[in-house]
């Protein structure tokens, strides 16, 4: 099987090594790639947000499967457009991305589906902004209305903190979702569906914020753990019954059938899991590490995903223990970062590029806010984190920095 992922991050990075490591894949091409991608496959220049462009490159490379990485490209129609030409693309249609692309469409959906999630309303005018915030919180939980990969979001019990970012919003012409507070720790649960059929993968806890202890900005997310030992024994089950399958249900109802990844991202709230989003793709950093534990053929599962044959699936192996991903980031990471700068001691198994490049001189170097992502796998947490954690001390980037409490309280 020739397999063509799209997308240039540390998420696409890790699902080319899960790929490489399926003997049906003989082939693998990203588009466009990173540097850490061109190690195990051909890199290819794309206008990732183009179908003509994605569909051409899938024609002359005649691959047999084309992975879609982010939500943009997913949102703008690029699977339909694969899917057009006659080949096999793992990745939701425009129509049903939308579960992503639209909040209010995600909750209509939810609604019908008889799914727990948090009360909202869109403010579009700057006069509104204090009578919702009367409505909502403390907490405030203020999102971007729209994709804005995980930075759109302020969760506060600060009232000019939440107030300053709805003015924020509207002022550059987005309107401001507010959600009333779901408490309980946070869960994500990536689960393959093709229509009705779903299968989930190992449950991960995220870490947004980008200080030790949740401090500071939420951010792209900072690490990530899995699985997660706190979450009750059938709480996967529950989640699988009472969100996931509701919402693909509804969704072939409505005539837009579900096809690649669903990520539900729920609190686990003492009533149960209620969803705080959707996402129409693998969420990064958490992939990052559960793809380090995935045993089973990455390539068959996305195929048959890809192709309505999940049903006949084998189920998913995972291999005992836990896997972490850390991410480092750049100088001033969440604000502008700093790019540039030389990275040494990144080329060993578990480091997977993000936001990198190589320079005129060849060299390895810094150009994104979230730099690389480092997972490292053992046989529990702890070993898990003394994996990574020795990874990034090998690791040199002046000005990095990166979390070192991912999967701490979890022990
Ligand atoms: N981990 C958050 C996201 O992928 O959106």
């Amino acid at each position: 099987m020739r397999v063509l992922v799209i997308g240039s991050g540390g998420r696409e990075h890790a699902l080319l090594e899960a790929l490489s490591r399926d003997d049906s894949v003989t082939e693998l091409h990203a588009a466009p790639g990173n540097p850490g991608t061109a190690v195990i496959a051909t890199n290819h220049p794309v206008d990732q947000t183009s179908g003509d462009a994605v569909a051409d490159l899938a024609e002359k490379l005649a691959v047999d499967l084309v992975v879609i990485g982010p939500e943009v490209p997913l949102v703008l129609g690029v699977a339909d457009a694969v899917r057009a030409r006659g080949i096999s693309a793992f990745g939701p249609s425009a129509a049903a991305a939308q579960i992503e692309g639209s909040k209010a469409f995600a909750k209509d959906v939810m609604a019908a589906a008889g799914v727990r999630t948090a009360d909202s309303e869109v403010v579009d005018s700057p006069a509104d902004i204090d009578a919702a915030l009367d409505r909502f919180g403390p907490t405030w939980v203020i999102k971007d209305d729209g994709l804005a990969a995980g930075k759109g979001v302020v969760v506060t019990a600060d009232r000019a903190e939440a107030r300053a970012h709805a003015a924020e919003l509207l002022e550059a012409g987005r309107p401001a979702l507010f959600e009333s507070f779901l408490d309980g720790p946070e869960v994500s649960l990536f689960c393959l569906v093709d229509g009705t059929t779903v299968v989930p993968l190992l449950p991960a806890q995220d870490h947004k914020r980008v200080g030790d202890g949740d401090s500071g900005p939420n951010t792209g997310g900072m690490g990530a753990y899995s699985p997660l030992p706190w979450l009750l024994p059938g709480a996967v089950d529950e989640i699988v019954e009472t969100v996931v399958k509701p919402v693909a249900a509804e969704l072939v109802r409505r005539g837009v059938p579900f096809s690649g990844l669903l990520y539900a991202g729920l609190a686990m709230g003492a009533d149960g899991p209620a969803v705080v989003e959707f996402n129409c793709r693998f969420g990064d950093p958490e992939t990052q590490a559960v793809l380090g534990l995935l045993e089973s053929p990455l390539g068959a599962a996305l195929a048959a995903t890809a192709d309505g044959t999940l049903a006949d699936l084998p189920p998913l192996r995972w291999r005992d223990g836990a896997a972490i991903t850390v991410v480092l980031a750049a100088e001033n990471y969440p604000g502008t970062p700093r790019k540039g700068d030389l990275i040494t001691g990144a080329d060993e198994p578990g480091v997977y590029h993000a936001g990198t490049a190589v320079d005129a001189g060849g060299r390895l170097v810094s150009a994104g806010g979230r730099v690389l992502n480092v997972v490292g796998v053992g046989d529990d947490l702890a070993a898990a984190r003394t994996d990574a954690y020795a990874k990034l001390e090998r690791i040199k980037l002046a000005g990095s920095h990166f979390r070192t409490d991912i999967g701490h309280q979890a022990l």
